[in-house]
C-alpha cells in the first residue's frame, strides 16, 4: 500500500510524479503529497482525499515554487493515523529541510520517539513516517552526508519500509531504501526516477533496478549507486521492465473494471497458449520444478492466499482433489501465521496473490519454507516479492490489472490451478481420472468462446442490476465447487458497491441464515447441472418459501422450475468442474453494473488498495 515517486532530471518534476502517482493510486488514495526543492527552498503540498484535490491545490500554486527539477511525491493508504492532511506524506524534519515519503510501517516507532522527543523533534502528525524523517535529520546533523544518514538511521529502523528522502542542502540527490517492500529505480538518460510500481514510470524508460531489501541507493541525474547492508558499493542489475504504456489505458471502456472482465477471453488464451495444444496431448508446465518422483511423494497440498486469490485456492481444493486425491486445506494467509501449521518436505505448499506483495501470504510463505515443503507461487507478477521465494513459479499472464477489485487475475488463477492439477495428476502415478482429465482439458480450450457469448450480450445482466441495485443485502449461494464462486461474487459485490453481500454454502441456509430471509433479501443462486443441482434447488426452494427475491445463474432450467426463479442469467452449457470459470463472469458484471448504477467509484473504492504490504 501508498505509492511513491520520485524524480530528478531536466524535466518539471512536478509534472512526472503526479502524472506516476495517478498509475499508483491503486496503492491507496485517501491522500497524497508532493514535496519539490527549487531556488534552494523546500515547497511541501498536501491534500487529504485523492490526487484530484492535490493537483488543484497546485495548479494554482506560483509557478517559481513548483517549477523544479527533483521532488518526491505520496499516495498514501492510512496505517497510523487518520487520512487528513497533516498526516498525508512528504513528512519532514523541524526546520523542513529534510522530507521523506514512505511505504510500510516502521514498527518501533513508539521506542524511537521519545528520545527524539527529548532531542528537541516536534512531531505533528499521528504517523510512524514523521519518526523516521527525525530519525534521519539527526543523522544528518551528525555526518552532513544524507547517504550516511540514511545508511545510520535505517539500522535503527524495525518494520517494513519503501523510502525516499531529499535535503535542501543536498538538490542534486534522492536517497532510497527498501525492505519488504517494492521500489524500483528508472533509468533514464539524464534523469532518473523512483516508483513503487512499474507503471509510475513506464512512460519514460523500459529500463529500471529492482531495489532488494536492505540495500539503499543514491539516485541523481546522471548515476545511481546501490550500497548493500554493509554500505557496499554493488553493481547495478539493469533490468527491462515487462508491460507497455498501451496496458495503461482504459481502451474506450468506462472503467477499468470493465475493461478487464472482457479481457478475460484472451487472458485464457494467453494462459493455455503452450500449455494445452489439445485435449490428446499432456499439459506442459516447465514452470514446476518437482520431479515425477518428488510429485508422486506429494501427499498434502497447502494452499495459502487472501481475497479473491483464496477463494481461486478454493476452487483449487475441489479440483486437485477430484483429479490427483491429494488432500488439500486452504487457507487465509493470516491465519496460517504465528502458530504451529503441519507440513513437511512431502507438503506442496502453492502461495497465490495477483500482487505478490501481500504482506500476510509473504510472511506464510516464510514459515512453510522453513518446514522443507516445496514452494509453489501463482502470481501475476513475476518481478515481485513473492515470487523471488518461489521453488517453483507458475506467472499467470494477465497482464497489468488496474482496477482494485480483481477479475481477469483471478481467471487466470483458475487457469493455472486447472493446469496444475492436470499436470500433476498426469506425471505421478496416483492419476486415476485420464476421461475426467480429458473433458476438462477440451472444456479449457472452448471456454475463451463461451466467455465471449456472455460478454457480448449483457444487456440481461445490466437490467438485472438496475433491478436490484436499491437492495442492503443480498445472500449469494452455491455447493460443492461453485461455493466458492458465490464467495467471490459476493466479495465482489460488497467490495465496489458496499453492499452487504454473504456467500454460504446453499445447504447450510437452513442452519441459521434463513432467519434473515424475507422480501427485502435477495438471494442469488449459482447451479449448474451436475450432483448438486437438484439439492440447490431445494435450498431456492426454501428460499422461495420466505419470500425471497431468487435470482438464478445457470446453464439449465427446466420447465417444472421455470417460475421459480425472479430473474435468471443462463450460461453457456458446461460442466460442473470447470462451470466456476464461467459463472464467476456473470457476477463480475452483476458487481460492476450495479455499482456503476449507484454512482460509486468503480476502480477505487473506499478504504481499499490494490496491494496490501501491511500484516
Ligand atoms: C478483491 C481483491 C483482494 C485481493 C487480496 C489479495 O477484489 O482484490 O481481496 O485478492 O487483497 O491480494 P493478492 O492477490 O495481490 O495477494
Amino acid at each position: 500500500m501508498c505509492g511513491i515517486v520520485g524524480y530528478i532530471g531536466k524535466k518539471r518534476a512536478v509534472d512526472v510524479i503526479l502524472k506516476g502517482l495517478s498509475y499508483l493510486e491503486y496503492r491507496g488514495y485517501d491522500s497524497a503529497g508532493v514535496a519539490l526543492i527549487s531556488n534552494n527552498a523546500v515547497h511541501i503540498y498536501k491534500a487529504p482525499g485523492k490526487l484530484s484535490n492535490l493537483k488543484e491545490i497546485l495548479s494554482q500554486e506560483k509557478e517559481e515554487n513548483i517549477n523544479a527539477n527533483i521532488g518526491i511525491g505520496h499516495t498514501r493508504w492510512a496505517t497510523h493515523g487518520l487520512p487528513t492532511e497533516v498526516n498525508a506524506h512528504p513528512h519532514h524534519c523541524n526546520c523542513g529541510s529534510l522530507t521523506i515519503v514512505h511505504n510500510g510501517i516502521i514498527e518501533n516507532y513508539k521506542d524511537l520517539k521519545p528520545d527524539l522527543e527529548k532531542k528537541g523533534c516536534k512531531f505533528l502528525s499521528q504517523t510512524d513516517t514523521e519518526v523516521a524523517a527525525h530519525l534521519i535529520a539527526h543523522e544528518f546533523a551528525d555526518t552532513k552526508d544524507l547517504l550516511k544518514a540514511v545508511q545510520n538511521a535505517v539500522k535503527k529502523l524495525k518494520g517494513a519500509y519503501a523510502f525516499c528522502v531529499t535535503h535542501k542542502t543536498m538538490p542534486d540527490r534522492i536517497i532510497a531504501a527498501r525492505k519488504n517492500a517494492p521500489l524500483i529505480i528508472g533509468v533514464g538518460e539524464g534523469e532518473n526516477f523512483i516508483a513503487s510500481d512499474i507503471p509510475a514510470i513506464i512512460e519514460y524508460t523500459k529500463k529500471a533496478i529492482y531495489l532488494s531489501d536492505n540495500q539503499v541507493a543514491e539516485i541523481k541525474t546522471d548515476s545511481i549507486k546501490i550500497y548493500d547492508k554493509n554500505n557496499n558499493l554493488i553493481a547495478n542489475k539493469i533490468e527491462n521492465l515487462p508491460f507497455e504504456p498501451i496496458a495503461l489505458s482504459k481502451m474506450g471502456y468506462k472503467h477499468f473494471m470493465l475493461k478487464e472482465i472482457h479481457e478475460q477471453p484472451d487472458v485464457v488464451r494467453n494462459v493455455l497458449i503452450d500449455k494445452i495444444k489439445s485435449e490428446n496431448l499432456a499439459v506442459v508446465l516447465d514452470d514446476v520444478k518437482l520431479s515425477k518422483e518428488q510429485l508422486t511423494k506429494i501427499n498434502r497440498i497447502q494452499i495459502i492466499a487472501c481475497g479473491t486469490s483464496l477463494h481461486a485456492g478454493l476452487v483449487g481444493k475441489y479440483i486437485f482433489e477430484e483429479l490427483t486425491g491429494i488432500p488439500v486445506d486452504v487457507e487465509a494467509s493470516s491465519e496460517y501465521i504465528y502458530r504451529n501449521t503441519i507440513a513437511d518436505e512431502n507438503t506442496l505448499v502453492i502461495g497465490i496473490s495477483q500482487s505478490g506483495e501481500t504482506a500476510d501470504t509473504i510472511t506464510a510463505i516464510k514459515q512453510a519454507k522453513e518446514k522443507n515443503s516445496h514452494i509453489l507461487i501463482i502470481t501475476n507478477r513475476k518481478d515481485s516479492a513473492m515470487a523471488r521465494l518461489a521453488d517453483s513459479l507458475l506467472p499467470v499472464n494477465a497482464g497489468i490489472e488496474v482496477s482494485v477489485a480483481a477479475t481477469k487475475s483471478y481467471m487466470a488463477q483458475l487457469l493455472s490451478l486447472y493446469l496444475l492439477a492436470i499436470y500433476m495428476a498426469e506425471n505421478s502415478t496416483k492419476c486415476n481420472n485420464s476421461s475426467l482429465i480429458k473433458e476438462i482439458k477440451k472444456e479449457l480450450l472452448t471456454l475463451p468462446s463461451k466467455l465471449e457469448t456472455i460478454l457480448n450480450d449483457t444487456k440481461n445482466i445490466e437490467n438485472i442490476a438496475k433491478k436490484y441495485s436499491s437492495f442492503k443485502n443480498f445472500i449469494f449461494i452455491a455447493r460443492g465447487i461453485n461455493y466458492p464462486t458465490a464467495l467471490e461474487g459476493a466479495l465482489k459485490l460488497k467490495e465496489i458497491s458496499y453492499i452487504n453481500a454473504t456467500g454460504y454454502p446453499a445447504g447450510e441456509l437452513k442452519h441459521g441464515p434463513i432467519a434473515m430471509l424475507d422480501e427485502t433479501m435477495p438471494v442469488l443462486a449459482i447451479l449448474n447441472e451436475g450432483v448438486v443441482y437438484d439439492k440447490v434447488l431445494s435450498n431456492c426452494e426454501e428460499a422461495k418459501a420466505r419470500q425471497a427475491k431468487l435470482i438464478g445463474v445457470t446453464n439449465f432450467i427446466d420447465e417444472k422450475h421455470k417460475n421459480l426463479f425472479d430473474d435468471a442469467v443462463i450460461i453457456p452449457e458446461i460442466p460442473d468442474i470447470v462451470s466456476p470459470a464461467l459463472n464467476i463472469v456473470v457476477l463480475q458484471l452483476l458487481a460492476y453494473h450495479i455499482s456503476e448504477y449507484l454512482g460509486k467509484d468503480v476502480d477505487q473504492p473506499r478504504n481499499l488498495a490494490k496491494s496490501v504490504t501491511v500484516e
